[in-house]
């Protein structure tokens, strides 16, 4: 079989990986790296990636943040965005790579939007302004009932955002399939309740069709 990576790929190209906690982002990241089988192709997760956006990681996470307010929130992932895209998104696209984003911009719109309840047209700008107008090439969005979602990954140390609970987690799903609905073009939705390797093999057959 014919791996991408017997390919010559030359274009740059951005895909965002989106879904409620426990949809199986790291699989299917897993999975389309090793089909791309590239040494063009660079993965981040958000939010991280870069010393500043780690340190801002692990205050968002903290269980003992408890007095972070949405918006302080909303503005943390930003911070923690225009930092990754600026020293490293960017540059990678540049260069000719490929990047594969765990989280991006939608995340926020799910999350601190749908679930938090803060203005969705603001956190429209605030992405807007923290990607400096970058957005993904294609989204690869892995829809799952929350309850799912729970049983599979079970946490023995939840963090701050996967404390909220599973209807929470409802209004993040709710959230995502707007977005979808609203921007069928770029945002893929993907069965994640099948087997992982279904899903996986489905995420691929859709990267292959854009690239
Ligand atoms: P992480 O441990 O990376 O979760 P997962 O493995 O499920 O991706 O933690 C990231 C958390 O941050 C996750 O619960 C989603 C949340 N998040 C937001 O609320 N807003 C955002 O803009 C981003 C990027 C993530």
């Amino acid at each position: 079989m014919l791996k991408w990576g017997d390919l010559v790929i030359n274009k740059s190209f951005f895909i965002s990986i989106e879904g409620i906690d426990g949809a199986g982002k790291s699989t299917l990241k897993e999975y389309l790296v090793d089909y791309l089988n590239s040494d063009k192709v660079i993965c981040v997760r958000e939010p991280g990636g870069t010393d500043i956006s780690e340190k801002i990681r692990e205050l968002l996470l903290d269980v003992k943040n408890e007095k972070i307010l949405p918006k302080t929130e909303a503005m943390l992932y930003a911070s923690a965005r225009t930092q990754l895209v600026e020293e490293v998104i960017r540059p990678a696209l540049q260069a000719g790579f490929i990047v594969i984003a765990d989280r991006y911009i939608d995340s926020t719109i799910a999350y601190q939007g749908y679930a938090r309840g803060l203005d969705i047209a603001y956190l429209h700008q605030l992405n807007a302004l923290s990607s400096n107008g970058l957005k993904p090439n294609l989204t690869l969005l892995l829809d799952l009932d929350p309850n799912i979602g729970q049983e599979r990954k079970i946490l023995l140390k939840p963090d701050r955002l996967e404390k909220e609970g599973i209807i929470f987690q409802e209004k993040v799903r709710e959230g995502y399939l707007e977005l979808a609905h609203l921007e069928p073009e770029r945002i893929k939705v993907l069965d994640a309740s099948l087997p992982r390797d279904v899903v996986a093999a489905n995420g691929v057959d859709l990267v292959r069709a854009f690239l």
